[in-house]
């Protein structure tokens, strides 16, 4: 039988929607069951495994799943060994501490002493113990910006990303103790096989990912600025330059990463670019 692995991801949540359509735009696609727990890609050997993002790195661990799509911080939190096999660039957050917004904050020794309520116990004492402070944690699995308000505690750690929970429940974010992101992990053991599919599934990240954050441009210029516009540019490889019917004139096409074009935009119509058109790119191999 054809070797196939198993991939967790969370069955919802931040990270779900998300890890569904990266997989999708690697072109794996997923028949999903309304409800089912497991899943199967018609057209590459995977399957999936619909877990609380909790359960992922001990799945993954012990090998019931081989790879899992998670937040750093739950990782970490865990302190399960595994291979981080990518960092995934979305779902980007910070674990922070945050206090009542009236309270008068000079530094981390704010802490001591003082009651924090969070769900992320091991991160949060391992961050205490390393600045020296003594501080009474209360594990709370849900609803963690609530405690100060109702009594529980005079602060909290917890992750933040917009903001906007912090900021309606009267607090503010004083120092951040974790930066996260989506990453793909993997258990250190996996057969040849089980590497050689893996690998397959890295080459389509990276050809996603690397698309995502560049950009295909084409624009007119007559021939004289074509040099200047050349110059301005730090494409690829050197710039793709066909003639135009009119006479005189040509069309460049280059690839830039989406930064890139917004530094050399104003520069690219200083030199006499005309016309230009930035198309986003599907796929990208280097
Ligand atoms: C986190 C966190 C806050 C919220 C912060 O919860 O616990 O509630 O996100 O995001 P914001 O800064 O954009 O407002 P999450 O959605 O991960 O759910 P969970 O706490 O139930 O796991
Ligand atoms: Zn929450």
């Amino acid at each position: 039988m054809e070797k196939r692995l198993r991939i967790a991801v969370q069955k919802s949540g931040r990270l779900s929607e998300v890890s569904m359509e990266l997989l999708a735009e690697c072109g794996i696609s997923i028949k999903n069951g309304k409800g089912a727990l497991v899943a199967s890609a018609s057209n590459f050997p995977i399957d999936i495994l619909y877990l609380r993002d909790d359960d992922i790195p001990q799945y993954v661990e012990d090998g019931t799943a081989d790879l899992g799509i998670l937040g750093e911080n739950v990782l970490e939190e865990s302190g399960v060994k595994v291979t981080i096999a990518k960092r995934l660039d979305f779902s980007k957050c910070r674990l922070s501490l945050a206090i009542p917004k009236g309270a008068a904050y000079e530094g981390i020794a704010y802490f001591h002493q003082k009651r924090i309520a969070t769900s992320y116990p091991n991160i949060l004492k391992k961050f205490l113990a390393a600045n020296g402070l003594e501080a009474d944690v209360h594990n709370i699995s849900g609803s963690v910006e609530i405690a100060p308000n109702i009594g529980l505690a005079d602060a909290i750690c917890d992750i933040v990303s917009s903001g906007s929970t912090l900021l309606s429940n009267g607090l503010k974010e004083v120092a951040v103790i974790f930066q996260s992101e989506a990453v793909l992990i993997a258990n250190p053991n996996l057969t040849t096989e089980g590497v050689a599919i893996l690998e397959k599934l890295l080459f389509r990240l990276n050809a996603v990912m690397t698309a995502r954050n560049n950009k295909y441009i084409v624009l007119n210029a007559p021939n004289e600025a074509i040099p200047n516009i050349i110059n301005v540019l730090p494409g690829m490889k050197s710039p793709t330059v066909v003639p135009l019917a009119q006479e005189g004139w040509s069309a460049l096409h280059s690839v830039l990463s989406e930064d890139q074009f917004w530094d050399v935009i104003g520069e690219l119509k200083a030199a006499g670019a005309q016309g230009i058109l930035v198309v986003p790119i599907e796929k990208m191999i280097l």
